[in-house]
């Protein structure tokens, strides 16, 4: 029996206590964008902390501006072994609207599902789930070998869901403590599907704004006003309303400069995958293929940059009626971006788009949440090649290499300021309902992963 399925085992053997390591984890709170929740991704940091340094980990709480930092680093067996840098995150979106949870978010509920045992929780599998794979698979080979097969560091931070504008500026600031590392590994992104298991190849960038139009120096009378005083939100959604045309294009002036046409191979290699359009979204109730006209569905997913507003306010939205001019109102809009576009030339681009669509006496406040460069990752790598190996051992069926549509903003500055590649290796699946109500994460997953894992690190082991 060779080390690494020894320690196979034992995962096997202790599946019990990492699922509960896992649901522990899920009942603190650690949501990120609220203020209120502050002390909980604290506690949620220390957990993973305290689990670190029990497996000989020297772990860390560390500071930034916003939400702490858990770093720590394992030296290994020594000599020759690799330098592996996992990183995840500890905190979650908001989980409201709560009433549309059939159990409550930071209660993890275990309910039986078509594939086995789910989980039930906000994080469930983004990112805690996928973060507690590889902390079970460094503890199953803790207490197998007594120490880590290879050379380890780790960063689980607490603000991904907010775009890490403070994580950012702690990675470049201790560039010298993590850049000696080989690769960084990464599972916060999803499989093919339950069976087939994949690497992510890209990852949109995004810049996410809100714009507040303010008019009138009070709320006014409908009737008094109305036919005479602008009104911010007839104003603001005339505005809106004309980011996309009817083709899907997004008119935001130099939107797609930059943005590179798939070549024919990768337009073949995610062909050959056969998605169902129809399928994807007749599982979220929806008929119509939306969307950029004249592209593949997987190229706009994966390859072409979008724009959604996420979020808009003004006004009474109170029962009954109330005959109100507001004073102003708002929007959140995000944009995905794809290698080659510029997201302060984004941002430029629709501050102007907005400015010259809206009258004189609107004035516009914009403030950028979080801004970051869509990401192509090298596939030739003997990183990625591991990967694919240990995934094809595991499912016994090879790997598949997708893009990915959502953003992981410091991958950027991973490579930016660290000169490190990303290998990401996800365990996801479409219907997981990630940031919506009723997330879950499969328990087959969640042990795949685990086991994943902890082939990755035997296998990089013996190189
Ligand atoms: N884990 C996700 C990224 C992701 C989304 C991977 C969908 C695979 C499929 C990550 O936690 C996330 O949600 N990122 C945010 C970043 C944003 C807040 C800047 C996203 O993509 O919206
Ligand atoms: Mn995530
Ligand atoms: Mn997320």
């Amino acid at each position: 029996m060779s080390l690494t399925d020894q320690v196979l085992a034992r995962i096997d053997a202790t599946f019990d206590a990492a699922q509960q390591r896992w649901i522990d984890w899920l009942r603190i709170p650690s949501i990120s964008a609220q203020p209120k929740h502050a002390a909980d991704c604290r506690a949620a940091a220390e957990y993973a902390c305290k689990e670190l340094a029990s497996l000989g980990f020297d772990a860390a709480v560390r500071e930034t501006a916003g939400h702490p930092v858990v770093t720590a680093h394992h030296p290994g067996p020594g000599g020759a072994a690799r330098h592996l840098l996992y990183y995840g995150h500890y905190d979650v979106q908001p989980a409201d609207p709560l009433e549309l949870w059939t159990s409550p978010p930071f209660e993890p509920t275990i309910v039986d599902g078509p594939h086995g045992k789910r989980v039930y929780a906000r994080g469930a599998v983004d990112d805690k789930g996928q973060v507690q794979m590889w902390l079970s698979a460094f503890r199953a080979w803790f207490e197998e070998t007594g120490t880590m097969p290879c050379r380890i560091s780790v960063m689980i931070e607490g603000e991904e869901e907010t775009g890490s504008v403070n994580f950012k500026p702690f990675v470049e600031a201790n560039r010298a403590e993590f850049n000696q590392a080989d690769i960084i590994v990464i599972s916060d992104t999803g499989m093919w599907d339950v069976n087939t298991p994949a690497i992510s190849t890209s990852l949109r960038g995004m810049v996410y704004m809100d714009v507040i139009l303010k008019a009138a120096s009070r709320d006014l009378h409908s009737g008094m006003y109305g036919g005479s005083a602008l009104n911010p939100i007839n104003a603001l959604t005339h505005a809106l309303g004309q980011l996309k045309n009817a083709e899907g294009r997004v008119m935001v002036p130099g939107y797609y400069d930059g943005v590179r046409d798939i070549s024919t191979r990768q337009s073949n290699q995610w062909s050959a995958l056969g998605f169902s359009e129809d399928k994807f979204l007749g599982d979220i109730g929806l008929t119509e293929h939306y969307g950029e006209k004249g592209r593949g569905a997987l190229e706009r997913l994966w390859a072409r940059p979008t724009c959604d507003i996420c979020g808009i306010w003004g006004g009474y939205s109170g029962p009954g009626t109330k005959t109100v001019i507001a004073s102003e109102a708002g929007a959140k809009v995000s944009f995905r971006l794809v290698p080659g576009q510029d997201p302060n030339a984004v941002i430029a681009g629709f501050k102007a788009f907005m400015q010259a669509r809206v009258p004189t006496d609107a004035k516009l406040v914009f403030t950028v949440h979080g801004q970051g460069q869509g990401l192509e990752i090298p596939v030739d790598s003997p990183f990625v090649q591991a990967a694919a190996a240990v995934l094809e051992q595991e499912y016994g069926k090879p790997a598949v290499m997708t893009g990915c549509g959502g953003s992981i903003p410091v991958v950027e500055t991973f490579q930016t300021a660290l000169g490190l590649d990303s290998l990401l290796m996800g365990f996801g699946l479409d219907d997981d309902q990630v940031h919506s109500p009723n997330e879950k994460f499969e328990v087959t997953c969640f042990r795949h992963g685990m086991r994943s894992h902890a082939r990755l690190l035997g296998r990089l082991a013996a190189k």
